[in-house]
């Protein structure tokens, strides 16, 4: 059956805050660090689900700048469940052509989960199929210090020009996505209805689904109905919905965001 013609395409990039695992642990009498692992599962379950829908780019919030204020205990036992997620899926990463990519302060996570991340990048740098971003020790504001950091070195050292940042185009060069498109659709599980310092320039024009489903249950039926959801939506970027439907010069499709709309 061919899809319902009004409905938007497939979204290319799905960025998730997967929320809920230590509630999901608590209802059950477990400590907090079980419920993190049972979310490991469903980062394998809902990756696999996302490249058999066809969504090329996921990208997951995996540990916060703010994060470092945990329990050291639990912030410990999250960077060893992200070495050893790292070393069960290279392989399979490779296999199935997953590039890996990372977004925040990478330089700044402990040494060991630092070089497993290096080194699963490295081996998986030649896998054009799909891409999982983790974005970890990562913070939207910290991103654009960063960027305006590097900005200014660039300009002070000759390899940047003040006019880059006539644009948004120019300026987000600096950003740790530069080289990632902006997401489509946002996803928070749990019930929460917050950002929390996720991607907060790249979901400019994103849509966003908030499940109330917590992390370590979102599987994927969840991840196709918040798809779906996405899908029968309407994306203006700042448009009329007569301009969307009937697109006169200069005005770029549906899937596009025009330049310069506020
Ligand atoms: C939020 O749940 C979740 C996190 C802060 C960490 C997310 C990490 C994982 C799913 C596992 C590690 C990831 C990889 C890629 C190996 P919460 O603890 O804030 O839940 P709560 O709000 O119910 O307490």
């Amino acid at each position: 059956m061919s899809p319902a013609p009004n409905l938007l395409p497939m979204p290319a990039h799905v960025a998730i805050i997967m929320d809920g695992n230590g509630r999901w642990a608590r209802q059950r009498g477990l400590p907090r660090l079980e419920g993190h692992r049972r979310g490991v599962e469903s980062v394998r379950t809902v990756t696999h689900a996302a490249r058999a829908l066809g969504i090329r780019m996921l990208t997951l919030y995996a540990f916060s700048v703010e994060n470092w204020r945990r329990p050291e205990e639990e912030v410990g036992g999250l960077m060893a469940l992200l070495e050893t997620f790292l070393a069960l899926e290279k392989a399979g990463m490779i296999r199935d052509q997953v590039r890996l990519r990372a977004i925040g302060r990478i330089d700044a996570l402990p040494p060991r989960a630092r070089s497993a991340l290096l080194d699963t990048i490295a081996a998986t740098a030649h896998c054009t199929g799909h891409t999982l971003v983790l974005a970890l020790n990562y913070g939207a504001r910290t991103e654009v210090l960063d960027a305006a950091r590097a900005f200014a070195a660039g300009v002070a050292a000759g390899t940047a020009r003040l006019e880059d940042a006539d644009t948004w185009e120019g300026f987000a060069r600096h950003l740790y996505t530069h080289d990632l498109p902006d997401p489509d659709l946002v996803i928070r599980t749990s019930g929460e209805t917050r950002l929390s310092n996720f991607l907060l320039v790249q979901s400019a024009y994103a849509e966003f689904v908030f499940s109330p489903v917590l992390w370590p249950e979102f599987g994927r039926a969840e991840l196709e109905s918040a798809v779906n959801d996405y899908r029968r939506r309407e994306r203006r970027y700042g448009l009329t919905g007569e301009q969307v439907s009937h697109p006169g010069p200069g005005i770029s499709s549906q899937t596009e965001p025009a330049p310069a709309i506020i």
